[in-house]
């Protein structure tokens, strides 16, 4: 099991000759703490990509400290700008994120959906106001009896549904987010050099509004490439022809969720960090995940022979993400040495027929 160990560095001399150290984050090592804290220890231009997913502002439990959109965009929007000082140039950042698909919204008006395929009563909404204007003196209840239905059909023909949460819920709406991530690069530094769409399997679990409202379900999330200016080295040799055709160049990644998100509850596949280190970085160089949840970039990092420093707040996650780095460590080191006992096969003289 790893130590919170650091890399003590000399950074120069202060006016009485003294050494001044700076004690940076050591590759290869998972730490606990806020990114906003741990990032100003990496050493500076020694990351060729970092590679995350922060909370999406959905409401899970690690991420109930940020009690508005406001301090969530300000969260992230300060790890980026914290990435400008110790992202190498012409190296990257790979953000996966998805739209805000449930963001609460208190002064959207209630959507009058009428939702035929549910409807048990005849009675239309058309119905309900033709009653109330020639019986103004009827209340609810009293108009339900009217017109033979219960007093909940009235309610909805003259309120709608609402969306998700019950008919007394707050409204919601799709908030985007590439308008935030254009401006957490601007800010920073960074451009945005490209954007890739993951399709993963579609969570009908999570969409309960599907049945009653035109909201299409949840099946795919964004990868945002930025860029920090400098020399950068395209090497499509890191990938064979067949890699490049199916997704190499390819906007749309279809790529299956995690299935089991017992010990974590928003992982991403590892094939996923694993496709950006292919692409973007050369074995030996250092990958940073400053939200690792699982490990999962740790993970693909080892398994691609890159080094990696990851970052979580939560200390269940950083013990979680450690065993899965030993373990993927462990594995790599069985196969090199499978490979290594393997017999040489011996060469037959070749047989010709004459
Ligand atoms: C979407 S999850 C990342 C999941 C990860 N990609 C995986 O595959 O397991 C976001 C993670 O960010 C962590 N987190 C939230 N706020 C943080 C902060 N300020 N600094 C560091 N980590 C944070 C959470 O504990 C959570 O594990």
């Amino acid at each position: 099991m790893q130590s919170d160990s650091q890399l003590q560095v000399i950074v120069g001399q202060d006016i009485h000759g003294k050494n001044e150290v700076k004690e940076f984050l050591q590759p290869d090592h998972v730490y606990c703490g806020d990114a906003r804290e741990l990032l100003r220890r990496i050493q500076p231009n020694s990351i060729a990509c970092s590679i995350w997913s922060p909370p999406y502002f959905v409401g899970k439990d690690y991420e109930k400290y940020l009690h508005s959109y406001t301090a969530w965009r300000e969260m992230v929007g300060e790890v980026v700008r914290l990435h400008y000082s110790i992202i190498r140039p012409g190296g990257f950042i790979v953000i996966n994120i998805a739209d805000i698909l449930c963001f609460a919204d208190l002064n959207m008006p209630r959507f009058q959906a009428e939702t035929l395929n549910q409807r048990r009563s005849p009675v239309t909404r058309d119905d309900v106001l033709r009653a109330r204007a020639q019986h103004p003196q009827l209340n609810r209840d009293q108009l339900a009896k009217l017109l033979g239905c219960s007093e909940q059909t009235i309610d909805r023909r003259l309120n709608g549904n609402n969306i998700r949460g019950g008919k007394y819920a707050t409204q919601t709406r799709v908030k985007l987010v590439a308008g935030a991530v254009e401006r957490w690069a601007k800010t920073a530094g960074f451009y945005v050099y490209d954007r890739r769409v993951w399709v993963k399997d579609p969570t009908w679990q999570n969409s309960e509004w599907h049945s009653s409202s035109y909201r299409a379900v949840d099946e795919f999330e964004y990868l945002y490439f930025l860029w920090k200016p400098g020399s950068t080295t395209v090497n499509r040799r890191r990938l064979s022809p067949g890699e490049w055709a199916k997704w190499g160049s390819r906007a749309v990644w279809f790529m299956p969720s995690v299935r089991a998100n017992d010990d974590h509850e928003a992982k991403f596949p590892i094939d996923l960090p694993k496709r950006a280190i292919r692409l973007l970085t050369e074995p030996g160089e250092t990958v940073l995940d400053c939200f690792i949840g699982s490990g999962s970039t740790a993970v693909a990092a080892i398994q691609t022979e890159r080094h990696y420093i990851g970052i979580d707040l939560t200390p269940r996650y950083v013990n979680l993400a450690r065993s899965a780095c030993a373990e993927a460590i462990a594995a790599k080191q069985k196969a090199l040495l499978d490979q290594a006992e393997r017999p040489v096969p011996s060469i037959q003289p070749m047989l010709l027929d004459v």
